[in-house]
């Protein structure tokens, strides 16, 4: 392709050459060109910087079709990653500067390559240097564009174009999807194979491999795994909260007044429901209800839950709220569940008498089953009443924790024996904007002593589900908790707004980073300090649990934008930690893809710290993995190790299905593979609450009753419980030299030496079978029963695992079925 490029180039400069003598005066050396930069305005510049080249400043070809060399990284995702009026410059030491507007008030971004191709850490600022430096016009594929000027050597161009194409190809690679297999494959008959096991080239691997990445999005936290089941309890919804400021988000949001008896409609004043804020129960929880009834038992407080409440029949509800008489007398409150039709599905009541804020609790015992209940709050004493955190918890919830988790959901996590859980983001971790980084000590405590916060997903986070839960979680379910803070920058996505800078914003201001420091170094007391004699341990232990959670692992900064102003920061936290706590294994991070500016000044970053774990993240179609399954292979064993935290195999219009969890399950096998440096993985997102969702596809669905694990999450989940702590070297061979064909058989064996059984697993994404022969000689394997469970099913498919046994020994025949995924345990004691 370069070279019909090429030719076309030279065949068009030497008609030139011939037609306009002009030209011929040139004084410019003959094995250089003209190299014109631009951004194209029809899409304010979203696609980057292009390049077109000419001999003659008339006749331009485009380099690449509509291909972006570099691409603003400032402000949010989309819309407002704008490259404005771009100017590029060579400068006298040979590199290339390029400036331009990011928006008509936050000032210019910045960046300079040496060849045009690698462009290095983008920086945005008020100034621009290259201001005055002439632009010029120039006709590229037929639109009139407005850019720089440039001379160079037709190698630079040559590089552009290369790198156009291996893009290109990699591009087809990795666009190969199962719905063309029925031509990539026609012909393909069914295959045979032998895997070998090399027992000789066993390596430990990472016990910790398999785990899982949790964020608060999709309604993942309030509303899902968190148990409670009021909406905006606390009345500090916000109309901040949602993106785009719905008038709606309120802190009346999801309740409401009703009038229950006909006399007092008709005098609706009788009854009012407003938001006070004048002496509240506490300043971080400043908003709360101001019910006043006039006439008893006309009016009830309504809230509906989230998308309704659900209730068990006979599980009983622990109903709480803080309460004090502002006008009146005080009195009963009723507390009833009604049901669609109005039915009771469970009742109690509550005395509120005090003039003080004061705790009342009650049990409500569901008299049936119902997926939307709402709740009703109904005084029976005339009176001014301020009521705040109102709650309804059921009383099972996992491992039946108080403010605990809903109990399905958090077993269906647990089922996945992940070896470590990360929380709470994702980007939630590092916020939207400085203001909006998620700070560990506004989630710890008393709950109206927590400070709620607009989401970064566009909802309310109430940090009800704060650090002490997560952290308790982590330990109930034998996970390694992994708690991610943000470098002292926030998401380099955050939104530029009327009033604030978007992407990084300069940072947490250095002045302030001191203090930042120490709420870091503070977190690792707080999970691991001495209960009685240092200050943070005593607070976990006063929250309930005097022994320390002995937290190993912290991540600091969530794919960033990785700057100097990250480095800055970054390099202060981690120096502060190793100097503080040398036993914590941080874990830096490398941006937001597989490669690229990020990835490799992150990689730059980690290697010159000498950080132990970098967080790894890409989400990719099935073809990158079939075809990148050598990524880690080719990993420096010597250099920071990676933690895997988020990646998904994502198909256009992102649904879940056999295709996606299979090229998950094959990729998997690399990562045991390089379980030595691989030392950790999670799948992400993890949890997404149907109708809920601003982000697709996730582990696991849910809605108010059910959960619906995806094919996805059996993947996980049987790479979770078939983990291994050493990898068993293996040579498999398939009949047929087709590459595109043996890419997409993949095996991995493993043992777990706790058990000493041997975990063989056999990964297909061809339509046809594979009659393998297994040869496992040399293991200690004798002839018995193994434990096999089988994904099998057409690409679209969501198939669930079957389980059986079959007979096996040393040599034993297995055919893996077409696109499937097969675990073979055998017991240790065979
Ligand atoms: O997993 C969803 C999001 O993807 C995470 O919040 C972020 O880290 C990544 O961009």
């Amino acid at each position: 392709m370069w070279k019909k490029t090429m030719a076309a180039a030279i065949l068009l400069l030497t008609s030139f050459q011939i037609s306009q003598a002009s030209i011929n005066k040139v004084q410019h050396a003959p094995d250089s060109v003209y190299l014109f930069s631009y951004a194209t305005t029809h899409d304010d510049g979203r696609s980057g910087l292009r390049f077109a080249y000419s001999i003659d400043q008339k006749n331009w070809l485009e380099v690449g079709r509509n291909y972006g060399y570099v691409r603003c990284d400032y402000g949010r995702w989309g819309s407002q990653k704008k490259m404005l009026d771009p100017i590029l410059k060579q400068m006298p030491n040979g590199e290339w500067y390029c400036t331009w507007k990011l928006n008509e008030r936050d000032g210019y971004g910045h960046v300079s390559s040496k060849d045009l191709l690698y462009w290095g850490r983008q920086s945005y600022n008020s100034t621009n240097p290259l201001v005055n430096e002439k632009k010029v016009t120039a006709f590229v594929a037929g639109k009139e564009e407005t850019g720089s000027l440039n001379r160079t050597a037709w190698s630079v161009i040559e590089g552009l174009i290369k790198t156009y194409e291996a893009n290109q190809y990699r591009n087809e690679l990795h666009g190969e999807l199962m719905e063309q297999d029925g031509t990539r494959f026609a012909g393909l008959k069914p295959l045979s194979a032998i895997l070998t096991a090399q027992p000789e080239q066993s390596k430990p691997i990472s016990e910790l491999l398999v785990g899982i990445f949790f964020e608060d999005i999709n309604y993942a936290a309030d509303g899902g795994l968190y148990a409670e089941l009021i909406q905006n309890r606390d009345f500090e919804y916000a109309l901040s909260d949602k993106e785009g400021h719905d008038k709606n988000w309120n802190s009346s949001h999801s309740w409401k007044l009703v009038i229950t008896n006909q006399a007092s409609k008709e005098t609706a004043n009788d009854a009012t429901f407003t938001i006070d804020t004048a002496v509240p129960l506490h300043p971080n929880n400043p908003h709360y209800a101001l019910l006043s009834v006039s006439t008893a038992a006309n009016a009830a407080l309504i809230n509906e839950g989230f998308d309704g409440i659900a209730l068990k029949k006979g599980e009983r509800y622990d109903f709480s709220l803080f309460g004090k008489v502002v006008k009146g007398k005080g009195g009963k409150l009723r507390i009833r569940l009604l049901g669609k039709e109005q039915q009771v599905l469970g009742e109690t009541t509550i005395y509120v008498g005090s003039k003080a804020w004061k705790q009342s609790k009650a049990v409500l015992i569901a008299k049936a089953d119902a997926a939307d209940a709402t709740l009703s709050i109904e005084p029976q004493e005339a009176g001014s009443y301020a009521l705040d955190l109102i709650s309804l918890f059921p009383q099972k919830t996992f491992k039946n924790r108080k403010n605990g988790l809903r109990a399905d959901l958090a077993q269906t996590l647990a089922d996945m024996h992940p070896r470590f859980m990360r929380f709470p983001g994702g980007c939630v971790a590092h916020g939207d904007g400085i203001d909006n980084i998620y700070r560990w000590k506004n989630t710890i405590g008393p709950l109206e002593a927590r400070k709620p916060q607009r989401n970064l997903w566009g909802y309310h986070q109430t940090a009800g589900l704060g650090y002490y839960e997560y952290f308790q979680f982590c330990e109930d379910i034998g996970a390694e908790p992994l708690p991610v803070l943000a470098a002292g920058v926030p998401c380099q996505n955050s939104a530029h707004t009327a009033t604030c800078k978007g992407g990084q914003q300069g940072g947490i201001p250095m002045n302030e980073m001191g203090a930042y420091v120490q709420e870091i170094l503070d977190l690792i007391e707080w999970a691991n300090g001495d209960a009685k004699t240092t200050k943070w341990g005593k607070v976990r232990a006063q929250a309930g649990h005097p022994k320390p959670f002995n937290l190993k692992y912290i991540g600091i900064g969530n794919e960033d934008l990785i700057t100097d102003i990250f480095e800055e920061r970054f390099t202060l936290i981690f120096n502060a930690i190793k100097e503080k706590y040398p036993e914590i294994v941080v874990i830096g991070n490398t941006g937001p893809a597989a490669e690229g500016t990020d990835y490799t000044e992150g990689w730059n970053l980690a290697t010159k710290l000498n950080v132990p774990i970098v967080d790894e993240h890409y989400y990719q179609p099935p073809g990158w993995f079939i075809h990148n399954q050598e990524y880690y292979d080719k990993y420096s064993r010597n250099k920071s190790k990676v933690y895997l935290g988020e990646y998904a195999s994502h198909v256009p219009g992102r649904k879940t299905n056999m295709e996606t969890a299979l090229s998950e399950a094959l990729y998997m096998t690399a990562l045991e593979r390089n379980g030595d440096i691989v030392s950790m993985s999670s799948y992400a997102p993890l949890l997404a609450k149907e109708k809920r969702t601003q982000w697709n596809p996730n582990l696991i669905y849910f809605n108010n009753q059910e959960v619906k694990p995806t094919t996805g999450y059996y993947v996980q989940q049987l790479y979770g419980q078939n983990a291994g702590d050493t990898y068993i070297g293996s040579q498999l061979s398939v009949n047929n030299d087709n590459d595109g064909v043996k890419k997409r058989v993949a095996v991995s064996i493993v043992k777990d030496s706790r058990t000493n059984d041997i975990i063989v697993k056999l990964v297909n994404l061809l339509p046809v079978s594979v009659d393998t022969k297994v040869k496992l000689s040399g293991m200690g394997i004798l002839s018995g029963v193994a434990t096999r469970t089988v994904l099998s099913g057409r690409p679209t498919d969501k198939p669930l695992p079957i389980t059986d046994t079959m007979q096996v020994s040393d040599c034993f025949d297995y055919q893996i079925p077409p696109y499937s995924f097969t675990v073979i345990r055998i017991k240790g004691s065979l």
